[in-house]
């Protein structure tokens, strides 16, 4: 192996996210139990889990947004702690509900969004043109966001958060309200992105987009990472040759039986 292979084998291998014994507790209920995770860069992770499994706490944990009750966060090899604002920089946060200012119009949104990262004017300009046009909101975004509808709320705010081309894109069920032409745009934009060296860390309950997109699933349950790896790995981990995603979390969160 070449000096120039070697280097890019370890750069795709570089662990852009890693959490080390992660854990939550609210009032003494334990959401996240001693959570190790390593995500790869140009990685597509899903993770998944029942509801109430603490998906978005790790979620929030991993963008600083919850502190953990114990264990930490690391991101492009830095502690989030220690590195915050850095490592914000280079993130985007896609939460479960779109929360907006509805007073503002989708531009003076965007401006914001914009203003925030300190975008180049002329990057803005292209990166806004782009997604607008991507999830059909062009056209929209002289009207006030109080008027939009929930998808067009969702839009917008993908839009807002992927504008400054972060390097890790966390998504919490981000298809939730998008129609089934911008849920697909969403999914080939974020494959793409994975194939430009950014990472995407995503919560779905809808395990054909996790069959379809993810190098590698985390099954979580109760707050603690059942199993990890393709799909291929799953359906070994869980005796179910051939067997759909669905199947194989079913039978992972000892929720079902797989059947034929
Ligand atoms: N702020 C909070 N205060 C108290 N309990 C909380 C808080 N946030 C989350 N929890 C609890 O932590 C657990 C995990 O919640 P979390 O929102 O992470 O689940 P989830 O896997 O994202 O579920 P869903 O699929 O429904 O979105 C749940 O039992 C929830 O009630
Ligand atoms: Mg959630």
């Amino acid at each position: 192996m070449d000096t120039v292979e070697q280097t890019t084998n370890m750069m795709h291998e570089e662990h852009v996210i890693e959490t080390h014994h992660l854990s939550k507790s609210f009032n003494g209920f334990m959401a996240v139990k001693d959570l190790n995770l390593k995500v790869n860069k140009g990685e597509l992770y899903a993770f998944l889990g029942p509801n109430g499994s603490g998906k978005s706490t790790t979620i929030k944990m991993l963008i600083g947004l919850l502190e953990p009750s114990s264990g930490g966060v690391s991101m492009f090899g830095q502690s989030l702690v220690d590195h915050a604002i850095d490592i914000k920089c280079r993130i985007a946060y896609i939460p479960d509900t779109p929360n907006t200012l509805g007073k503002l119009t989708g531009d003076e949104y965007l401006d914001f969004y914009a203003s925030i990262f300190k975008m180049d004017k002329a990057v803005y300009e292209a990166k806004k043109h782009e997604l607008l046009s991507l999830f059909e909101l062009e056209g929209k975004t002289n009207q006030l966001i109080e008027g939009y509808s929930h998808g067009m709320r969702q839009k917008i705010v993908l839009v807002a958060g992927l504008m400054h081309e972060p390097d890790i894109i966390f998504l919490d069920e981000p298809t939730v309200g998008l129609d089934p032409l911008s849920t697909r745009n969403l999914k080939a934009y974020l494959k793409h992105q994975t194939t430009l060296g950014k990472t995407v860390f995503l919560t779905t309950h809808i395990l054909e987009i996790a069959e379809q997109l993810a190098d590698r699933i985390g099954i979580v349950h109760n707050g603690v990472l059942k199993a990890e790896g393709t799909l291929d790995n799953l359906r070994a981990l869980s005796h179910l040759e051939n067997a759909t995603l669905e199947d194989v979390f079913l039978k992972l969160t000892e929720r079902g039986e797989a059947h034929d």
